[in-house]
């Protein structure tokens, strides 16, 4: 058996499940590329067949991306599979990744086919899709509370038809560890060509669980690819994360034997991305990514890591990226130094326009701010790419009143369509006010969720970066916005979650 561990990173998919995840194609382009130097192995860029706007996100990144694996998401249906080909036809490595529900619950009451039914379908969306592409991924989805006879009938059949990788969803985050684990080694051990599949883990996080299940699934199963994302994102209470698999196999080499191919010194790059496109903050705890993840409070922690390191550290804070935390850029820097960041963070514009539009705001910036930072610049050019995607809303200026004693007053000047609007409200507080004056106009009647506030680099000079979640409809959106001032980042965030629920194209959900 292999001692590679191939990761397949699924942030642009199954974390995009997650409610008010969304994200644009130039957001989820970036990501791609991001993970890409991360040197995933294979990158599920989404559901090509779900809606116009994935089948073109999931084309983009395959025409992108040249290191890693593209893969798409299809049902095990003709037309799902012919869209994932047609989308990925130009990808320099292409992988199908095809699913049926095998579970009696699934079978019954959500396809409403009986398990010979499913048997077959199975079988014939394999064999079709393995004549378009020569990298087959089936699973059997909520396969962990299948009946293990009837599970292996399906698997040997797909592995049969030419599946090269088979994977074992645990869906609803039912499993536990060594459970898991028997049951992923019960089927390769019963499975009489299971030799001629790789065989991969695919956990949810509903017991907390996901990372102890996707390592069980690995040591005790044998597996050899883990299905993740970046900061654990997912539908729920999310999918198993990234750089938690990824630095334990690396850092417990001496239990698990594996080696990964992950260039570590990205993981906090990414995290960072991922969690300041999407809106989702990562918990100040959360191993290896969160703010204190590397800090040591207590006065005897502190002493032993100046004494020495590993006394307290079993990992390098640097190994994981935490280094790139530095200033960047100042008031003085010019448009070629600029330029250079925004390569080295893989953030490209389509134009030199662009370029010019992006660095005279970056030069606002340091006006306002002395010290630049990686996620200041990350944090720009996602408001830069929001706006040049010729959004509805706009904002154009703000202005607020407050003082103790008095009731806040904003007056707040955005576009719609191009045309000039000005709002002015009273509120609990100046973000209230400057809110109430954008929907004085817009009557969106959208539901606020979630309002949240984060400082970006940590100090009071910092941007905030706020988060506005909004629902309407059935639909769940986020909107981000960042500013050194956190009136204006709420109204941008709140515009541009507006812009989101106005432009969302509708999708048929993978598992619906
Ligand atoms: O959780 C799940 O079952 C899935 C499948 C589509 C692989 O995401
Ligand atoms: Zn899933």
């Amino acid at each position: 058996m292999s001692d590679q561990l191939i990761i397949f990173d699924t942030t642009l998919r199954d974390g995009e499940q997650s409610p008010g995840a969304s994200m644009t194609k130039d957001e989820k382009l970036r990501i791609a590329r991001q993970l890409e130097r991360l040197k995933v192995d294979v990158i599920e860029a989404g559901f090509a067949a779900s809606s116009n706007g994935d089948f073109d996100c999931v084309q983009a990144i395959a025409n992108t991306i040249k290191d890693s694996t593209v893969c798409s998401l299809a049902r095990a249906n003709d037309r799902d599979i012919s869209r994932a080909a047609e989308a990925l036809k130009d990808a320099n490595r292409a992988r199908i990744h095809t699913f049926i529900a095998t579970s009696p619950l699934h079978m019954e009451k959500k396809l409403r086919m009986s398990p010979e039914q499913v048997l077959e379908q199975a079988k014939q969306s394999v064999r079709f899709a393995r004549n378009l592409c020569g990298d087959i991924e089936f699973s059997p989805e909520d396969g962990y509370r299948s009946e293990v006879d009837f599970l292996c009938r399906v698997l040997e059949a797909v592995i049969a038809e030419g599946a090269t990788t088979i994977n074992i969803p645990d869906t609803v985050g039912y499993a536990v560890p060594e459970l898991y684990g028997e049951f992923i080694k019960t089927l390769r051990e019963r499975i009489p060509n299971s030799d001629k599949a790789i065989w991969s883990v695919h956990c949810h996080n509903d017991l907390g669980m996901a990372v102890a299940n996707s390592l069980a699934g690995v040591k005790i199963g044998g597996a050899r690819q883990v299905e993740c994302t970046i900061n654990g994102l997912g539908e729920r209470a999310g999918n198993c994360s990234l750089e938690e698999v990824v630095m334990a196999v690396k850092t417990r080499r001496d239990y698990f034997g594996l080696d990964v191919a992950i260039d570590t010194s990205q993981i906090v790059p990414a995290s960072r991305m991922v969690s300041q496109t999407t809106g989702f903050v990562v918990q100040p705890n959360k191993a290896v990514v969160g703010a204190n993840a590397f800090a040591h409070a207590s006065g005897i922690h502190q002493d032993g890591v100046l004494k020495a390191r590993d006394t307290y550290e079993i990992m390098r804070a640097e190994d994981v990226g935490w280094s790139a935390n530095k200033i960047v850029l100042g008031k003085l820097s010019g448009r070629n130094a600029f330029k250079q960041r925004l390569q080295e963070l893989g953030i490209e514009m389509e134009s030199e326009s662009d370029i010019n539009h992006a660095f005279a705001r970056f030069k606002e910036l340091a006006d306002r701010k002395s010290e630049i930072f990686d996620e200041d610049i990350i944090a720009l050019c996602s408001d830069e790419s929001r706006a040049s995607e010729k959004e509805k809303f706009q904002l154009v200026s703000l202005s607020q009143r407050s003082e103790t004693g008095e009731r806040p007053h904003a007056s707040v000047v955005f576009t719609s369509n191009g045309k000039e609007l000005t709002g002015e409200a009273e509120g609990n507080g100046p973000v209230d006010a400057s809110l109430k004056a954008i929907e004085s106009h817009v009557n969106s009647g959208a539901e606020m969720q979630l309002y949240l506030v984060n400082a970006i680099s940590g100090s009071t000079e910092s941007q905030g970066e706020v988060t506005v979640r909004l629902q309407h409809g059935g639909r769940i959106v986020n909107g981000v916005g960042a500013d050194p001032d956190i009136v204006v980042a709420s109204a941008k965030a709140y515009l541009s979650a507006l812009n989101k629920l106005h432009a969302q194209d509708d999708r048929v959900a993978a598992q619906g």
